[in-house]
């Protein structure tokens, strides 16, 4: 490993740092330099979990659809371990920002630290907020371009969800189990106009029923 800062000493005491230049060797006499930075794809891989978190395919998926691209305003909540929230600061950036929440103390705090270390705290605002009971804060009402949400009883912040949104915005909902997809379902028939799209592995479904039976 190089350091990026010349005039400092090497040493293999610490962990690899953003910009370290690290030298792979493919074979013994093949090498390649790769400059080291921190990305979500990596932070998703390493972070500390507090919860069950999403992984990059799915990450991937409802960034595409839920359209975030620069400048977007995200609402999320539960932000859980911060694994999407990463992603998207990353897809907001640079002018747009996320708004995410939750309602467990300890872990907003925790994801604070996170995202203040991974050095995306700039684009994320992390709230404390019961966002089944609450709703989410009316004064983002009709200024969120997406609303991402990742809680247990998911239909319950449909209504809110809705308000947040501005015209033709995007709701996403992400669950493990068909009972949470199907009275999710019933909500947003209930409270949109639009298109719904329901994506699902049923496999992926009844393993996830499966460990909520056991
Ligand atoms: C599965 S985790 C979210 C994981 C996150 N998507 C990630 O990728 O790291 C669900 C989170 O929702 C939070 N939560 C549960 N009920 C909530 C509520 N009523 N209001 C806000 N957050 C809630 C939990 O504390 C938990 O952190």
């Amino acid at each position: 490993m190089l350091c990026s800062d010349g005039t400092k000493k090497l040493s293999f005491g610490g962990s690899i740092k953003d910009g370290d230049l690290v030298i792979v060797y493919e074979k013994r006499d093949v090498m390649k330099a790769v400059k080291v930075s921190p990305t979500p794809e990596l932070w998703t891989l390493v972070l500390s979990h507090r919860t069950q978190i999403l992984y990059i395919a799915d990450i991937s998926f409802l960034i595409t659809y839920l359209e975030i691209v620069p400048g977007s305003l995200v609402l999320e909540s539960g932000t859980g371990s911060g694994s999407l929230t990463t992603s998207l600061a990353r897809a907001v950036a640079p002018t747009g920002h996320v708004y995410t929440f939750d309602f467990h103390q300890q872990r907003a705090a925790s994801a604070r630290e996170d995202f203040q270390s991974t050095g995306v705290d700039s684009l994320v605002t992390v709230g404390v907020r019961d966002i089944q009971g609450e709703g989410f804060p009316d004064e983002y009402s009709g200024l969120a371009d997406s609303v991402f949400l990742d809680l247990p009883q998911p239909w319950l912040a449909v209504p809110s969800a809705g308000k947040m949104l501005k015209q033709d915005g995007t709701l996403c909902s992400f669950s493990p189990c068909i009972e949470q997809v199907q009275r999710t379902c019933e909500a947003l028939k209930s409270n949109f106009r639009g298109l719904l799209r329901v994506r699902g592995d049923i496999g992926q479904a009844r393993e996830a029923l499966c460990r909520t039976a056991q």
